[in-house]
C-alpha cells in the first residue's frame, strides 16, 4: 500500500480538497482507497457523510492511532492511503509526513501561503524528508501568478507538481454534493485537471496506470515487489 499525505501549514490551502479529490479519482479508476482524517476539524469525514455508502471509506483517526489505521487499511487490502491533514497543527502534519511515500504541499499562489512554505518543509524534513511536491491551488485564470509563484518556489529549492488546480466552483459545489469533480463533471476542467494530478502522482508513487484496472496492476506490483 501506498500513502499520500497533504500536509500545509497554511490553513484552507486546498489540503481536504485535494485529498478528497485524489481519493474519488483512485476509486474510479479501481483503485481500493483508504481515505484518512487526520484534521479535528473532520472536513473530510464530513463530506463522507454527505456521500454515504459509495467508496473511499473515510476514516477520522487521532495522530497516535495513525500507524493502527494504516495497518488495518493495509490488511484490508487497500492499495492507497490519502492522509488529509490540519493547517497550523504541527502533530497532523508531522504524523502524515513521516508515514507517506509522498507528500504534496497544496498552496495558493499569495504572500501569505508562500511565507508557510519553510515550515511546511521543514516538518516534511524532521520527519524523514520523504520526497514532497508543492501543487498550487486556486490558480486564477487571468495572469501569470503561477508562473511567478513556480519560479519563486524553484527559487527556493522547492519542487513543484507541474499540474496545478484552477480555481473553479465546481471544486466547491462537489464537495457540498459529496462528489468528486470527476464524478461532478466529468467533462470538465477541473476534472481534467485532478486526472492529470491523478496520473502524475501514480508516476511518483509508481501505481501503474495503463492496461487494465489500476488495482490488478497494483496487485501485480505487489507481488512482484513481494
Ligand atoms: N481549486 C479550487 N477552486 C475553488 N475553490 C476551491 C479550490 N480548492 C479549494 N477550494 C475551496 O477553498 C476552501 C478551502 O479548501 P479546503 O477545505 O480544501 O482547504 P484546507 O487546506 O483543507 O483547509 P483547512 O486547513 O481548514 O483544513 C473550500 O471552501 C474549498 O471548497
Ligand atoms: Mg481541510
Amino acid at each position: 500500500m501506498k500513502v499520500l499525505s497533504i500536509v500545509c501549514q497554511k490553513g484552507g490551502s486546498a489540503k481536504t480538497t485535494t485529498a478528497i479529490n485524489l481519493a474519488v479519482e483512485a476509486t474510479r479508476r479501481g483503485l481500493e482507497v483508504a481515505l484518512i482524517d487526520l484534521d479535528p476539524q473532520v472536513s473530510a469525514c464530513d463530506w463522507k457523510d454527505i456521500r454515504g455508502d459509495k467508496p473511499p471509506v473515510v476514516a477520522a483517526t487521532p495522530v497516535p492511532h495513525l500507524d493502527r489505521a494504516l495497518k488495518a487499511a493495509a490488511d484490508a487490502g487497500a492499495d492507497l492511503a490519502i492522509i488529509d491533514t490540519a493547517g497550523r497543527a504541527n502533530d497532523t502534519a508531522s504524523a502524515a509526513a513521516r508515514a507517506a511515500d509522498l507528500v504534496l504541499i497544496p498552496l495558493q499562489p499569495s504572500l501569505a501561503d508562500l511565507n508557510t512554505v519553510a515550515a511546511t518543509l521543514d516538518i516534511i524534513r524532521l520527519a524523514g524528508g520523504k520526497p514532497a511536491r508543492a501543487l498550487l491551488a486556486r490558480v486564477r485564470a487571468a495572469g501569470s501568478r503561477h508562473e511567478e509563484t513556480t519560479a519563486w518556489l524553484a527559487a527556493k529549492g522547492v519542487q513543484v507538481c507541474p499540474i496545478f488546480l484552477g480555481e473553479r466552483v465546481i471544486f466547491q459545489d462537489a464537495y457540498a454534493m459529496g462528489l468528486g469533480v470527476s464524478e461532478a463533471e466529468p467533462h470538465g476542467k477541473a476534472a481534467e485537471e485532478i486526472q492529470q494530478l491523478y496520473m502524475y502522482t501514480c508516476s511518483m508513487l509508481g501505481i501503474p496506470t495503463e492496461g487494465g484496472s489500476g488495482r490488478e496492476k497494483a496487485k501485480r506490483t505487489r507481488k512482484r515487489i513481494a
